[in-house]
C-alpha cells in the first residue's frame, strides 16, 4: 500500500482526496518537483527545495515549511514505502476556494500533498546498455514564463505527444530566432568539437537541476571545455553528440534528429565521460 503525505497527515494513497474547487485542479495553479530517491539517498534535494520556494515566491503562494521539514517529509514517505528506487514528487497548489474566480482568493491555505513512485535504477555509464534517444525539433509553443516549474503543463504535454505520435522519445524546442530551448520534459546540451555546449538559463527554459549537478560533475574535468551560450537548431544537426538530462534520465544521449544521425549515429565518447562524472558526484549538491 502506498503512503502519501497531504496537508500534514501520512495516509494511504487511495485514501488522499482534495476539493475539486483546488485551484491545482482547476487551474493548474501550483507548483512541483520530482526528487530522485536511490536507497533514501535523495539527488539534489537543497537545490530541488530551493527551485521549489523559487517557484511558489514567483506566483505568489505563501507557505513556510523550512528545508529540514521537507526533509523530514521526504524520508518518512520513502521509509514507509520501502526505499529502493524511488521519486518524490511533491505538489504544492494555491488551494481550494468555495467557488472558482481567476483572482487569488484571500484566507486560503496551499494544498500540499507528496507521494512517491517507483523509479528505475540510476542510469549507469555503458555504452552498451544505454538506451539512444530518438527526437524531433518542433517550434517551442510554450508560455513566456517556463522558468517556472507550473503544474500547468499542457503546453509540454502537447510537445511530448507530438513525439510519442511520431514514434520518437522526446520533442526538442527552438524559439523564434532557431535557438535551442529544451525538450517537452528535459534540459537539452551539444557537443561540438570536444566543446560541450548548453542553451543559458532565461524564461524559456526550466532550470534543470539534473542540468545543474552536469555542470558542476563536469567541473572536476579541466580538460573538458564548456559553454553556456545560445544553439541555434542548425548547429544542434551538425552537433557530434547531443544529450537530454532530467532527473529521471540523468544524462541521456540523442543518436538520431528529424531521422538523421546525430554524429555517427551511436553514443559518443563524450557521453560517456559525462554520464560517469555525473554518477560520481550527483549526491553532493
Ligand atoms: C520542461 C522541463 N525541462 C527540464 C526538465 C529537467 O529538470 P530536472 O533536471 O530538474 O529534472 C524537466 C523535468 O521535469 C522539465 O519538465
Amino acid at each position: 500500500m502506498r503512503i502519501a503525505y497531504l496537508n500534514g497527515e501520512f495516509l494511504p494513497l487511495e485514501q488522499a482526496r482534495i476539493s475539486p474547487l483546488d485551484r491545482g485542479f482547476l487551474f493548474g495553479d501550483g507548483i512541483y518537483e520530482v526528487i530522485p530517491s536511490y536507497d533514501g539517498q535523495f539527488v539534489g534535494f537543497a537545490p530541488h527545495i530551493a527551485r521549489l520556494n523559487q517557484g511558489l515566491h514567483a506566483i505568489g503562494i505563501e507557505l513556510n515549511f523550512s528545508d529540514e521539514q521537507w526533509r523530514e517529509i521526504c524520508a518518512q514517505l520513502c521509509e514507509q514505502n520501502g526505499q529502493g528506487n524511488l521519486g518524490i514528487y511533491i505538489q504544492v497548489s494555491r488551494g481550494a476556494d468555495t467557488s472558482r474566480g481567476h483572482a487569488f482568493p484571500q484566507g486560503i491555505r496551499p494544498t500540499v500533498f507528496v507521494f512517491t513512485f517507483d523509479i528505475a535504477a540510476a542510469p549507469i555509464a555503458d555504452k552498451q546498455k544505454v538506451k539512444g534517444f530518438k527526437v524531433i525539433s518542433q517550434q517551442d509553443l510554450r508560455w513566456q514564463r517556463c522558468h517556472i516549474k507550473s503544474t500547468s503543463l499542457l503546453g509540454n504535454v502537447l510537445h511530448y505527444q507530438t513525439g510519442k505520435d511520431a514514434q520518437v522519445d522526446e520533442t526538442i524546442l527552438f524559439n523564434d530566432k532557431q535557438e535551442l530551448t529544451e525538450a517537452s520534459s528535459c534540459n537539452l546540451f551539444i557537443v561540438k568539437d570536444g566543446v560541450v555546449i548548453t542553451p543559458p538559463l532565461d524564461h524559456q527554459k526550466l532550470p534543470g537541476i539534473s542540468r545543474m549537478l552536469l555542470l558542476h560533475a563536469l567541473s572536476y574535468d579541466a580538460s573538458i571545455k564548456v559553454e553556456e551560450r545560445a544553439v541555434t537548431l542548425q548547429e544542434a544537426r551538425e552537433a557530434d553528440e547531443i544529450w537530454l538530462t532530467s532527473s529521471s534520465k540523468e544524462v541521456a544521449p540523442v543518436v538520431e534528429l528529424d531521422g538523421q544521425p546525430v554524429g555517427t549515429g551511436s553514443v559518443g565518447d563524450m557521453w560517456l565521460k559525462a554520464q560517469t562524472l555525473f554518477s560520481q558526484h550527483k549526491f553532493e549538491l
